[in-house]
């Protein structure tokens, strides 16, 4: 049951004798913000007015006189400019809690169009560890799964793993000429991590040699123009003046630009020679660069002793990475990984030219788009082949294998350029009817307003985080409980307590987040008892369990077989309605690949539940019929906070 699209359906007939473009005014048709103007308002007569040339008030009255709403709704009114207010009649809500009540999915239909879904997600490149960057790919698309799966669609959740590209060539590099073999046997993954970072600055240091004078040049050729652009505004008047002065604005800002980056990149430089050590070895190591693409080049090409070390880095590297999905409860259907493709690539990049859809272009294979300048590369010079050629092959198997009607990325925005030529290409190369989107995602931010690093600047491994929140949960959890006249758990239970509300404080501070925008990582604020986080969820549903216990042995089969319910009092009625509104929160989700919405609906949930635990004692009811219907919807709402924490990936606990 859906009452927002039921009062679609019902618009629908209505707007259709009046326009064609029915569906943008449907849209309009939304909760009302304001209870006390009703449940729901629809804003359509305005500008359908306008198209119509017709008062508004006048076509809402139109509207309203061909609704058929009679049999859930009171009285449509008018209001305003045109706006129609709609209130759900008592008694049919009444019915839908009923029926939700005795309903394990709560009254949430599955859907009656169901579709294949592949949704790549998490992703990570495993030759190191995990870190909080990946904690929103991981979280978001684990989410999404699940709501499209409980909806009725059918998932196929990949891990497209990056486990055959250029960060291999970087450890096999490092291996070869770098390892400390003991502390490889101690802690492989430990090892392999500190040689990817080591090698990785090796190669930035002779990248970075090559690009310092390359800007400098730029600089004192923009502080060039800057001077000329000075006089030329000294010499300008009147309306040129202004655009001149912009001009120069805008010159001056790339020049702090580049300025701020030649600063930046000298300092790195700079922290490498003035440590004599490094030094000696960044000068043995000149051809870095090249010597790490070539490790790779020779992996590609089967040599026997990369393959041999592949193959005995990558079982660790992934057990690494399966620790952290065990923790957080993350499961794939399929983990091909990059390196599945690779002996599907040089087929693909025939595929392309037999077709016509790429040519050669200065040695490289090239897909030409016609919204791009750069083209997209399948093939380079070299012969090597790039991720956007492993990602055609992924698509041309995930069509093959799976028939999806989408297919769902759930990967970083800045990666957005590359998403948007792989859709239009894979378009033009299979003329289906398959719907592609790049769920994108902003950056996690630390304290300081950017990206999350610690002080040394390395990036954060995911796993000490994710301790980091379980240990400050578990002092949360054991003051809460030391805090009661009789403490109730066992040192055992505090500890399981603490996983759940550690883990479930990272993923709900991630999923409540409009995924689009970067935020800040806080365990302090994702843990805090108010507002809206995961612990204040679960403290809130935990608190329910805690009036069942003691309402007694009986209480929850008298408020399971409530038939009606007592509604008289706003906060009951608000309650209600919301309890109602599970299946729209879900749906919303989807519309935008939004986990927020669901959060935001949870939230709305306990706060109302709050409310209405404020002013209708339950347990204390006036009456027995009342005490079961206060308890009724008592076991609605901590049943819909459960699953809708479930659909976030989050567990709850019964007390804490
Ligand atoms: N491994 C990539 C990275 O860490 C993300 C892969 C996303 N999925 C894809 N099919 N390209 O940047």
């Amino acid at each position: 049951m859906n009452i927002l699209s039921l009062i679609r359906d019902r618009f629908r007939p209505a707007l259709s004798h009046l326009t064609e473009a029915v569906d943008p005014l449907l849209e309009m048709i939304r909760p009302a913000q304001d209870a006390s103007f009703g449940d729901y308002q629809a804003n359509c007569a305005m500008p359908l007015g306008k198209q119509l040339g017709l008062p508004p008030r006048e076509v809402a009255q139109r509207l309203v006189d061909e609704l058929d709403v009679e049999e859930f709704c009171e009285q449509p009114e008018i209001a305003g400019p045109g706006f129609i207010n709609l209130r759900l009649k008592i008694d049919w809500l009444d019915a839908q809690l009923g029926a939700a009540l005795s309903d394990a999915r709560l009254g949430v239909d599955e859907t009656s169009s169901p579709t294949v879904v592949v949704i790549d997600y998490s992703s990570p490149n495993v030759a190191k560890p995990m870190h909080v960057g990946h904690i929103r790919s991981t979280v978001i698309g684990d989410c999404l799964a699940r709501v499209l799966r409980h909806l009725g669609h059918q998932v196929i959740g990949d891990n497209h793993l990056g486990d055959w590209g250029t960060q291999f060539g970087m450890i096999i590099y490092g291996y070869k000429h770098f390892v400390n073999m003991s502390a490889y046997r101690e802690n492989p993954v430990m090892e392999l991590s500190r040689l990817y970072q080591y090698v990785n600055r090796l190669v930035e240091f002779h990248a970075g040699k090559i690009k310092l004078p390359l800007q400098e040049e730029k600089i004192t050729q923009l502080e060039g123009q800057v001077n000329e652009q000075m006089s030329v505004c000294r010499d300008t008047d009147g309306k040129q003046k202004k655009k001149q002065e912009k001009l120069l604005r805008k010159q001056q800002s790339q020049l702090a630009q580049l300025r701020k980056e030649r600063d930046g990149l000298a300092a790195k430089l700079s922290q490498v020679t003035s440590d004599p050590d490094l030094l000696r070895v960044v000068e043995e190591h000149q051809g870095v660069g090249v010597a790490v693409l070539q490790e790779t080049v020779r992996l590609h090409a089967g040599d026997e002793t990369n393959l041999a070390l592949w193959n005995e880095f990558l079982p660790k590297c992934r057990e690494e990475i399966q620790r952290v999905y065990d923790r957080l409860d993350i499961h794939f259907d399929v983990e091909y990984g990059e390196s599945f493709y690779h002996d599907q690539l040089a087929e693909v990049v025939d595929q392309f030219l037999d077709a016509g859809l790429a040519r050669e272009s200065e040695g490289a294979i090239c897909v030409f788009l016609e919204d791009w300048e750069a083209p997209m590369i399948i093939r380079k010079k070299d012969g090597a082949f790039l991720y956007a050629t492993t990602d055609l092959a992924t698509i041309r198997y995930r069509m093959e294998t799976w028939q999806p009607d989408l297919m769902l990325y759930v990967v970083d925005h800045r990666q957005s350029e590359h998403f948007s030529k792989l859709f239009t290409t894979a378009r033009s190369w299979f003329k289906s009817e398959v719907e592609y989107r790049h769920v994108g995602f902003g950056t996690v931010l630390g304290r300081d307003g950017r990206p999350y690093r610690t002080r040394s600047g390395d990036t954060v491994g995911l796993e000490s985080l994710l301790d980091e929140a379980v240990a400050k949960a578990h002092a949360v959890v054991v003051e809460n409980d030391q805090r009661k006249p009789e403490p109730e758990m066992s040192d055992e239970e505090r500890m399981q307590v603490a996983r759940v509300v550690g883990h479930g404080a990272i993923k709900y501070a991630d999923l409540s987040h409009n995924r689009t925008s970067d935020y800040e990582f806080d365990t302090d604020k994702m843990l805090a008892l108010e507002g809206n986080t995961a612990t204040y969820l679960q403290y809130s549903y935990a608190r329910v369990q805690s009036i069942f216990r003691r309402a007694g042995a009986e209480a929850r089969r008298h408020a399971q077989q409530v038939t009606t319910f007592d509604l008289g009092h706003p906060a009951e009625r608000a309650l209600a309605l919301q309890l109602l509104r599970f299946s729209e929160s879900l749906e919303e989700v989807l519309i935008d690949f939004r986990p927020n919405q669901l959060t935001d609906y949870l939230f709305k949930l306990a706060q109302m539940y709050s409310v209405f635990f404020e002013h209708c004692p339950v347990l204390k009811a006036e009456t027995d019929g009342l005490r079961h219907s206060r308890l009724a919807l008592s076991d609605l709402t901590s049943r819909a906070m459960k699953q809708g924490l479930a659909l976030l990936g989050i567990e709850v606990v019964e007390r804490m």
